[in-house]
């Protein structure tokens, strides 16, 4: 627990989703004042009830294509919806708030002199000619697909981030997500981890789309809150990209066949056709994480399965 004097004033843009809220647990929990700023879009304020009251949180309704003046020394942007479901439903709103929020928090990282640390994606690879992707791969990406917005609003991101570096030199983190599970993931997203379990656990068909033999990698949330701290409180010359994710590779079929072992559910797989530009194979390679952050994940994929399980038994 840091003491009062070493204390830091955190800002958490989408500290009401389900990454930001697992980062606001562990910021709470090391002893700093955390302001979560939120427009509720996909996160809710169930995943930080229990916050509410505390002393050391606040909760402010904003949207990050508004410009935002608070007094904070360091900055995690967090804030996009990151299903397909949710980032297509508006997708120019979804660009704007890749774009415009990355400016309005960058310009308040540079007015107060905080750091800032940018939740970037996978997706900046698109569908990946190389595998596992390293950091120096610049992707294969479909700039006018449905995924674009999302896929074209993190590369401009990560842009920004750089000249804001290069420019003002602000000291900037990028983390470049992998899929990521756990509890508090939005039972209605499409996401496939969570997909699954809903499923299986209502008895109801597991929905594989294609043959069921694309690969992913999934990082236990707790894994994941672990480094972005880390990535955050590292030396101010380590920027970044940096390709966070568990490297161990799953293919759908698997995956389900996993879910309903664990769930015991009577549920039967069904194949449905690949949506458009679907990567077929993701595989972060994390050797710069772990080099310079010594940083690898713990969790393996049957325990992170069974917690986020119980938490989807107790909410549906
Ligand atoms: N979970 C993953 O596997 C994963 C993988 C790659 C990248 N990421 C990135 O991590 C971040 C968090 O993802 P998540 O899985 O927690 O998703 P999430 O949808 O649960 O959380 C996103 C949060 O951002 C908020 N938000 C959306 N638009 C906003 C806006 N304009 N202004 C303010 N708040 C807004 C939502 O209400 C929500 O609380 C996102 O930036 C996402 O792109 C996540």
């Amino acid at each position: 627990m840091t003491n009062e004097n070493e204390r830091k004033r955190i800002l958490v843009t989408g500290g009401a989703g389900f990454l930001g809220s697992h980062l606001i647990d562990r910021l709470i929990d090391k002893g700093d004042e955390v302001i979560c700023a939120d427009n509720l879009f996909t996160g809710s304020k169930d995943n930080i009830a229990h916050l509410l009251d505390h002393k050391r949180f606040e909760f402010i309704r904003h949207d990050v294509t508004s410009p935002l003046y608070v007094e904070v020394d360091k900055i995690y942007n967090l804030a996009c919806p990151a299903s397909p479901i949710h980032y297509q439903y508006d997708p120019v709103q979804t660009t704007k708030t890749c774009v415009h929020g990355a400016i309005n928090m960058l310009g308040l990282a540079k007015r107060v002199k905080a750091s800032i640390l940018q939740a970037s994606t996978s997706e900046v690879y698109g569908d990946p000619e190389v595998h596992p992707q390293t950091e120096d791969y610049w992707g294969k990406v479909n700039p006018i697909g449905i995924r674009s917005c999302y896929d074209e609003g993190k590369r401009c991101a990560e842009s920004l981030f750089f000249d804001y570096w290069r420019q003002h030199n602000l000291q900037i983190k990028v983390v470049r997500i992998f899929n990521t599970y756990g509890p508090r993931m939005n039972p209605n997203d499409g996401r496939v981890v969570s997909n699954f379990v809903v499923q299986a656990l209502r008895n109801e068909d597991i929905t594989i789309y294609g043959d069921g033999q694309q690969t992913r990698s999934f990082c236990y949330v707790d894994d994941l809150i672990d480094v972005m701290v880390l990535m955050m409180n590292s030396p101010c010359d380590f920027t970044g990209p940096v390709n966070i994710g568990n490297p161990v590779e799953f293919t759908m079929l698997e995956l389900a066949e996993l879910v309903i072992k664990l769930t015991g559910s009577k549920s039967k797989l069904v194949f449905e056709p690949l949506p458009s530009d679907d990567p077929k194979l993701r595989q972060p390679d994390i050797s710069l994480a772990k080099s310079n952050l010594g940083w690898e994940p713990r969790v393996c994929l049957e325990d992170g399965l069974k917690e986020t399980i119980a938490y989807f038994k107790k909410t549906l």
